[in-house]
């Protein structure tokens, strides 16, 4: 028995010894994951982030051996000596399983209490839990796992975006507060007393001013940081892909992301995915999906149905078009037996928080159809109602009626949430694509007002420049997002690079010239002096991630992401400052 504060150099990791090992003399520094005492012979699983292989003491080696060993309990760390041999039952369950470890010398290096937390992949432990006690979860296979698959993504990355002659160029994490959407991190300054930098909520403005300053293609693996409200795909500080390329349009910009994406399927998943994605303008994908990041693994496609709805006898429907909305619906193809008339009354409820006022539904029989709104169509009515929908026996068709946005939202919701509920979410399946056509701006309802839907830095197409004065709604940006299984993975733009066509968009988004100049001053003085056209796209490095592992968290992707309530449950920040720290910063507490 060596002394803890020996070191054995190890020669292997532990889920790497195979039958070629047997007979070898092996050193080993690992985790105790359990141990089992059988009389003479006691069994250890040693772990390390490889995996897991078996040890044996026997009663015949020297005594305190013996005796260290049955008072070796989980999590104990420790160094092993020993011959590998051949297990007398092989465990084919484990890598390591034809093997076992014959322990000669051990060295304890420290001791573990009772983990509050089982180091196991299907541990149930509640996650608060799991995040709080971060490096004992981390230690499980999984996240182990999870971690280097991620280095393995990042390092794709920079492998591939060099080769395709981009530079890695860091940009500054104080910058300017310029909310771009979502709200900043702000951070005040000691030495600009009453000034604030702000974290950023992407490069963006810095990605451009590169393109001016001639370096031709820039990427960046970065953190960004929003104090936006939290959902399983979002984190106040996550990790782009950012990148940007002069002198091109946006079929330049998309054909380095499908090769992109392409080796990362082939080179870590070992999948064939097939390029060109398809392209969805973002009218289609509205009007197909009811959303615009659509899910395309399965049907239930929209279906518009207000020229039968206008002059119907039920006046939801009548009502909702004649107020300039929509009623439109999906068919849920054998969903009569799958959906009772509760499950329906649910899905109601779910869909109010899109603003839906209700769920009308025709149940398609053998022998007649009812609807929930059937005793105001006649029989033919019905008919050319189910037909519009294809319905067969058996056909659940659910219809929702109301402002164009509420009816998306509702029947997009449904579409993937039946899907969810039928098993049709295929993990295996990949369904990538663009949306393209984005309208340039969106209207606000309350003040008539306009802001982008991307950010004001996104070029708007070329052909409708001339609308900007006349009729800005109808104006589609240059802009295109990536969308994989309905979660929309990336997303970018070709930018403006003229100076005054910059200063009209500001001023249709409302803002001064005063405040423009205030807070986009280096880009507009960055415009005067030559820049190429240019445009770019930045991925959510997080998400591509946990959908590559088919995971349902960005959280198990991330060694120490933030819970619901942007608190970090290891450390417990964000925390307190003293008074002096507060006077030195100018700053004063309510
Ligand atoms: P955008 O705001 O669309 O574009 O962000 C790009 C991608 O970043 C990911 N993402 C997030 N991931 C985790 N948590 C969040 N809170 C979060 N917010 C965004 C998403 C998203 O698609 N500057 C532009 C890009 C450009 O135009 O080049 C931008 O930031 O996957």
């Amino acid at each position: 028995m060596d002394k803890p504060d020996k070191l054995y150099k190890r020669s292997h990791m532990c889920g790497a010894l195979r039958a070629e090992n047997i007979g070898e003399t092996v050193v080993l520094n690992g985790w105790i994951q359990k141990r089992r005492n059988l009389g003479g012979l006691i069994f250890c699983d040693l772990r390390d982030r490889t995996g897991l292989v078996q040890i044996v003491f026997d009663e015949d080696a020297p005594r305190t051996l013996f005796e260290t060993a049955d008072n070796l309990r989980s999590e104990y760390v420790v160094g092993i000596r020993g011959r590998v041999r051949g297990r007398a039952s092989a465990n084919s369950a484990l890598a390591t399983g034809d093997v076992e470890v014959f322990v000669s010398d051990m060295i304890v290096y420290s001791e573990a209490e009772t983990p509050p937390i089982y180091i196991k992949d299907d541990d149930n432990a509640d996650e608060n839990l799991r995040l709080k006690y971060r490096c004992l979860d981390l230690r499980k296979h999984k996240m182990q796992r999870n971690l280097r698959f991620r280095h393995a993504v990042a390092k794709l990355t920079r492998d591939y975006f060099d080769e395709q002659g981009f530079t890695e160029i860091e940009t500054p994490m104080l910058v300017k507060p310029t909310p771009e959407g979502a709200r900043d991190y702000l951070v005040p300054s000691r030495v600009n007393a009453g000034l604030f930098y702000a974290l950023p909520q992407s490069p963006q403005l810095y990605k451009q001013l590169l393109m001016a300053s001639g370096a031709d293609r820039y990427f960046q693996i970065v953190k960004c940081f929003r104090d936006e409200d939290l959902r399983a795909d979002r984190q106040p500080e996550f990790t782009q892909v950012d990148l940007e390329m002069s002198f091109v349009d946006a079929d330049d910009v998309i054909a380095v992301q499908e090769g992109y994406l392409k080796r990362v399927f082939r080179e870590l998943l070992h999948e064939e995915i097939e390029t060109p994605f398809p392209r969805y303008g973002y009218r289609e994908a509205l009007e197909r999906f009811g959303s615009d990041k659509p899910d395309t693994r399965f049907g239930f496609e929209l279906v518009c149905v207000n020229d039968a709805a206008r002059d119907c006898g039920f006046r939801v429907f009548a009502d909702a078009i004649a107020a300039g909305g929509d009623v439109r619906g999906i068919n849920i193809e054998g969903g009569a037996a799958r959906l009772s008339r509760k499950d329906v009354d649910k899905l109601q409820e779910d869909i109010k928080v899109y603003g839906a006022r209700g769920l009308a539904w025709v149940r398609v029989g053998a022998d007649g159809t009812t609807a929930s709104f059937g005793k105001f169509l006649g029989e033919a009515e019905m008919a050319a109602f189910t037909e519009l929908f294809s319905g067969k026996p058996g056909d659940l068709i659910l219809l929702v009626a109301g402002k164009s946005k509420v009816v998306f939202d509702s029947l997009g919701f449904l579409r993937r949430e039946i899907a969810r509920r039928f098993g049709l979410l295929d993990d295996a399946r990949r369904a990538l694509l663009w949306v393209v056509d984005f309208p340039l701006f969106a209207r606000d309802e309350e003040n008539g007002g306009f802001s982008a839907i991307h950010h004001p830095f996104t070029a708007p197409r070329a052909e409708d420049i001339g609308r900007l004065d006349t009729d800005p709604a109808a104006v589609r940006a240059r802009a295109y997002d990536i969308v994989l299984n309905g979660v929309e993975l990336g997303g970018g733009s070709i930018r403006i690079h003229d100076r005054a066509l910059q200063m009209k968009i500001f001023e249709i988004l409302g803002l001064s010239r005063a405040d423009a100049e205030s807070k986009f001053g280096f880009l507009l003085e960055a415009f005067r002096y030559g820049v190429p056209p240019h445009g770019g796209l930045a991925y959510g490095l997080d998400r591509l991630v946990m959908l590559l592992l088919g995971e349902q968290s960005i959280r198990e992707v991330i060694a120490f992401p933030k819970n619901q309530t942007a608190v970090c449950p290891v450390s417990g920040a964000p925390g307190e400052v003293s008074r002096e720290q507060l006077a030195e910063l100018a700053l004063t507490l309510e």
